[in-house]
């Protein structure tokens, strides 16, 4: 129906080289390499690929990962050496809803492309679904258990009908015709598409997009999806949709979520979030833990929420309101209970 194992590499290597993501450096197993690339490590890679070291019940296991973008010269000396990953250990339950928040170039996305095994570790290793991503036979398998969203929706779409878009995946996996169907229909509902099915993916705005592509993933039933800034080009409203998604889909379906984001409201919510600063894990905990730490955040460049902006330039004016305050609805609610304590604002 909708093409073939060529197509399902095409938009993986579309992904793969999407522009902002072009680099000279990746090299996914299968994919073209490059010649000058970091990569190189991969021959050099241990064979150590049972999962002894991962605790089975995670869905992503990451440990003492280190990755160094090394740039090459034509003759293949090396020219730089930048290392964008330093010794992160993570990991994520499955069904959690876990953020990742960090400046530019903290490394967020590296790490993303791990869970992919669109890169491979410099050092350490990472586990998805128990699975080594280092394991060059099994990297369907990984890419399958974590799939994978990215910024742009234009470079994720292929097909010229949405639903031959979300088709594509399962048929490319061997699912019989009958079930592709079937899948399509359920993806294509669960992201609130349907009825765009037959439409044409180019005259959708890039929330829908986002959407026909998260629907392309979830008919290859992922226990997990890692979203690369998947709002970073769209409107409110669109990054309202995109967002709304991808919680239902975690709290009604379980998927496993990793969600990079500097939209700060997009992270409240989560279950767990993981702030990153020059290749390293500098803070974790729940939103309120983090969003407790204000002056930290600020140091690391990093905003807060409205609500926790707010609440926090209060308190530098003597207001005490508690820490982690969240939302409008917390602070609405810290609010009062000051005044009615205090008899009044001071
Ligand atoms: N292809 C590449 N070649 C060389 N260095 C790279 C490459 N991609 C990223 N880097 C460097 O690695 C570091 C981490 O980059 P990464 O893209 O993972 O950060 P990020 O947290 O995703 O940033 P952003 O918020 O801007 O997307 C940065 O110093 C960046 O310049
Ligand atoms: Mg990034």
């Amino acid at each position: 129906m909708i093409g073939g194992q060529d197509k399902l590499r095409k938009r993986q290597l579309r992904e793969e080289t999407a522009p902002e993501e072009t680099a000279p450096e990746k090299t996914a197993p299968g994919s073209t390499s490059s010649g000058s690339t970091s990569s190189g490590k991969r021959s050099s890679v241990r064979t150590v690929y049972r999962n002894e070291e991962s605790e089975p019940m995670k869905m992503i296991d990451i440990k003492k990962l280190i990755y160094e973008y090394t740039r090459r010269d034509d003759e293949g000396n090396i020219e730089s050496v930048n290392r964008a990953v330093d010794g992160v250990d993570l990991d994520i339950e499955k069904g959690d809803f876990v953020a990742i928040l960090g400046h530019n170039g903290s490394g967020k996305s590296t790490i993303a492309k791990h869970i992919n095994a669109i890169l491979m570790p410099t050092e350490g290793a990472v586990w998805v679904d128990g699975i080594d991503t280092r394991e060059e036979e099994r990297v369907w398998d990984v890419r399958q258990a974590a799939g994978m969203v990215f910024q742009n929706p234009d470079n994720q779409i292929i097909a010229t009908v949405v639903e031959e878009d979300v088709g594509f995946g399962p048929e490319n996996m061997g699912v019989p015709t009958e079930e592709i169907w079937k899948r399509v229909e359920q993806s294509l509902r669960a992201v609130g598409m349907i009825e765009y099915r037959y439409h044409s993916p180019n005259k959708l705005s890039g929330g829908q997009k986002q959407r026909v592509a998260i629907a392309g993933l979830m008919a290859m039933k992922p226990q997990c999806i890692v979203l690369d800034e998947p709002t970073a080009m769209l409107d409110p409203n669109g990054r309202r949709e995109v967002i709304k998604t991808v919680r239902e889909l975690n709290q009604k379906e379980g998927i496993t979520v990793l969600l990079i984001t500097h939209y700060m409201d997009e992270v409240t919510s989560a279950d767990k979030v993981i702030v990153m600063d020059e290749g390293k894990v500098v803070m974790q905990g729940t939103p309120r833990e983090v969003f407790s730490r204000v002056d930290e955040l600020k140091a690391r460049r990093l905003d807060v929420p409205q609500a926790t902006e707010l609440a926090w330039e209060l308190k530098k004016e003597g207001i005490n309101l508690p820490d982690g305050i969240l939302t409008v609805e917390d602070f609405g609610k810290a609010f009062e209970e000051y005044v009615n304590t205090n008899g009044g604002l001071k």
